[in-house]
């Protein structure tokens, strides 16, 4: 039974990764910082018994630690670094926060380590039980507000995050090659969650199916890319 570890996956796209893994036979270590709070995944596990909940905030690097030494010995096929900040939303809230001319550098700092040196931490942590595995995958939920045909002006913390975290991936797969471990980052599409709010012209199921295709098919040939939910390769 291949087996993902999923951050952030009490709702939005993580829940959505937890429940097509679990529904597909995989076993799924979902991770969120509030286990009590997480009705969906509860739910779900009275469906899926294979499915496991761990206690995670992916910006306390100790529980990173603390989780990978609950964890130790247990092969992780793909681990899923899911979970993401946006920050202060001026388009939606007027809240211009991570806009030139009133910058927030401590909104800034957080969303960095949510967004970025989280995933960072967790390869450091899980790099054994990754390559301990069958299919020894490390991915990033990203986004194409990263890549450069998105530099349009504003939102820098998550801008700039995100392409830092496609920069992350890329310089991360010859580190890890030598260990047999393929990395990659994703883009999902505009999707309806709490992130991206109503106006999304997407559902989170296609698209996370779609991911799901495109994490199949990852190879050592294609490590380090940043692709779009249909498998399109993406510049940045
Ligand atoms: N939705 C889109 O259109 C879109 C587009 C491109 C990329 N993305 C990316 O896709 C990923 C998932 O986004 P989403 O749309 O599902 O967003 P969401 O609905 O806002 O969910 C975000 C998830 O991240 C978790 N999270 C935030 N900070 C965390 C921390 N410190 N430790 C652990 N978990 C934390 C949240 O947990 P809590 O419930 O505890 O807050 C929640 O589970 C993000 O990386 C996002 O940047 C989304």
């Amino acid at each position: 039974m291949p087996v993902v570890l999923i951050t952030g996956a009490n709702r939005g796209l993580g829940l959505e990764f937890a429940r097509q893994y679990a529904e597909s036979g995989w076993k799924v270590l979902a991770t969120c910082r509030d286990p009590a709070g997480a009705g969906d995944l509860h739910a779900l596990r009275a469906s899926c018994p294979a499915l496991e909940v761990h206690p995670l905030d992916v910006a306390d690097f100790a529980t990173i630690d603390a989780l990978a030494g609950r964890l130790a010995g247990r092969p992780i096929d793909v681990l899923l670094n899911n979970a993401g900040v946006f920050g202060p939303k001026a388009h939606a809230e007027g809240d211009r926060r991570q806009e030139f001319g009133s910058m927030d550098y401590g909104i800034w700092a957080e969303v960095l380590r949510v967004n970025l040196m989280a995933p960072m931490k967790m390869a450091e942590a899980f790099v054994e039980h990754v390559a301990a595995s069958t299919q020894k995958k490390l991915v990033a939920i990203s986004s194409t507000e990263g890549s450069s045909p998105n530099a349009k002006g504003g939102i820098h913390a998550y801008r700039t995050s995100k392409a830092a975290l496609n920069m992350l991936m890329q310089n991360l797969a010859p580190d890890l090659a030598p260990r047999g471990i393929v990395t990659a980052a994703f883009c999902p599409g505009w999707i309806k969650t709490r992130m991206g709010g109503p106006r999304a012209p997407l559902e989170a199921p296609p698209s996370i199916a779609g991911l799901r295709r495109v994490i199949d098919g990852l190879t050592p040939e294609r490590s380090g890319k940043f692709w779009l939910w249909t498998g399109q390769a993406l510049p940045w």
